[in-house]
């Protein structure tokens, strides 16, 4: 067994002051994420193999969608946190088995057995032997089995920052003080400033926080500050470790989906250019599996991030290629998104009357097969176009559709934004100058409060207001 690294976090002790704080909403939001993870409601009949539990919720969660448990933590505090939750919930359940242990311990590995799925989140990173542990933990896998993990991404310079931070924060009381003393206030501060700007209720921020997963903000907090071991790793790099090590175990489809996941996580945070090596690595695996449909999407995906970096020429003929595979599946819908991807193209590339003829046709299928977020990005196309057109008053009918699609939708705010965004100088062509004003005031608003930046909200050749 690897030898432990020291200072370390004390985890348990972390839980513990949690568990105090555990209600039903934050289980229940819990057991909602894991069943979301899991694309399954019901996990009866499968076993479950919680490595590095913490507080337990995770198990917990798992053992209320039905599956059987083990849960283990090197933390004896853990341990005791889970095995309290069990006492609460599943009191003598034989179906949940808790022990201590650690995932750098390949024998213990192997005593537990073969699980359907093998969950650790946020726990490798912190063995002080991410790789290792990322080897063994395959082990228990069953074939065909779901393996999900959660590693801190690598921020460059920040990360290694951090670690320093977090090994200080451990290694003592002095440390920990003048780090929570330094930090906590200052996310309360900046928390406050927005509240206060934006005209909302500062403590909502606290006491509705669940963080996705059921958590708290404070244990959130304390658990980032003084998580040591840290390690980090790139999404790519992790998938390239356990693709070399798996081999035949790890389809090609699967690689290949992981690593669109990656590159539309780089496109979505405004990474394009990240992207595009894996986007050749994405249509080399998907040629070798031939598997038709998953390739359509894929070069769908990859069309989008090679316009997103100026490659326009490459991105048309994998988006043409993408067509022709849809179209030789009779797939309309299918049609209908690579077929709005080529009038982006078209629209980038200042050629108006092309763009409008496939954005009439997207829509015509989109209304058909009632695709709601075809039907929404289909008409702020539309608005775009008007616009590019230097014709923004014709913009108004498209982008209104586009808000009435997602009025009721809170998920949908960042979308809202984007037609805010081109609603206000569309309506100030109009001469509704109140109204553009109270669009532009409304997406500043949203924008801010989720944290980003008004250029996120339009695609070139749009320039965004100031
Ligand atoms: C950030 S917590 C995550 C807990 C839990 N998985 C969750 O999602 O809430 C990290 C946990 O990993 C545990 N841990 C660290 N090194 C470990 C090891 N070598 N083996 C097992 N657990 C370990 C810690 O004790 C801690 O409880």
């Amino acid at each position: 067994m690897t030898a432990l690294v020291e200072p370390r976090f004390a985890f348990g002790r972390n839980w513990t002051s949690f568990l105090g704080m555990l209600d039903d909403a934050r289980i229940a939001t819990a057991t909602a994420s894991l069943s979301t993870m899991l694309d399954r409601a019901d996990l009866r009949g499968l076993r479950f193999l919680d490595v590095g539990c913490g507080s337990g919720l995770f198990s917990l969660a798992a053992r209320r969608l039905g599956a059987s448990v083990v849960s283990f933590d090197l933390d004896g505090d853990s341990v005791a946190c889970a095995r309290e939750l069990r006492r609460r919930y599943f009191s003598e359940d034989p179906m949940w088995d808790i022990r201590e242990g650690s995932a750098l311990d390949e024998s213990f590995f192997k005593s537990l057995g073969m699980f359907d799925v093998v969950y650790s989140w946020g726990v490798l990173h912190h063995t002080g032997a991410m790789w290792r542990a990322l080897d063994l933990i395959r082990a228990p896998l069953r074939p065909g089995g779901r393996l999900c993990i959660a590693i801190y991404n690598d921020q460059g310079a920040w990360s290694r920052r951090w670690a320093t931070i977090k090994r200080r924060f451990c290694s003592s009381p002095l440390w920990r003080a003048a780090i929570v003393g330094t930090f906590v206030p200052y996310w309360v501060l900046r928390g406050l400033a927005a509240d206060v700007v934006w005209g909302r209720n500062p403590l909502r921020r606290y006491t509705e926080y669940r963080g996705g997963r059921g958590m708290s903000v404070w244990h959130d907090w304390i658990d980032w500050l003084g998580g040591y071991p840290f390690e980090f790793a790139k999404p790519e790099a992790i998938v390239a470790f356990m693709r070399a090590l798996m081999k035949d175990e790890v389809a090609p489809t699967l690689a290949s989906r992981v690593l669109t996941a990656v590159a539309v996580l780089h496109f979505d945070t405004g990474h394009a250019a990240r992207a595009v090596p894996l986007c050749e690595e994405i249509l080399r695996l998907d040629q070798a599996e031939g598997e038709r449909r998953l390739t359509a999407i894929h070069l769908q995906v990859s069309g989008c991030i090679l316009m997103e970096v100026g490659r326009s020429t490459e991105a048309r003929t994998v988006l043409d290629q993408a067509l022709a595979i849809t179209t030789d599946l009779g797939d309309d819908r299918g049609c209908a998104w690579v077929e709005l991807a080529l009038a982006d193209l078209d629209l980038r590339t200042g050629h108006w009357a092309a763009a409008k003829r496939k954005l009439t046709r997207t829509i015509e299928t989109f209304e058909r097969v009632a695709d709601l977020q075809g039907i929404f990005e289909a008409h702020r196309s539309l608005g775009d176009l008007a616009i590019g057109q230097g014709r923004s008053a014709e913009a108004v009918t498209p982008l209104r559709r586009c808000l009435q699609i997602w009025e009721n939708d809170l998920t949908g705010k960042l979308e809202r934004a984007r037609i805010l965004a081109r609603m206000a100088p569309a309506m100030a062509a109009n001469g509704d100058t109140t109204t553009a004003d109270t669009y532009r005031a409304e997406c500043l608003c949203i924008v801010s409060d989720l944290g980003l930046d008004v250029d996120c909200l339009l695609l070139p050749p749009f320039v965004p207001f100031s």
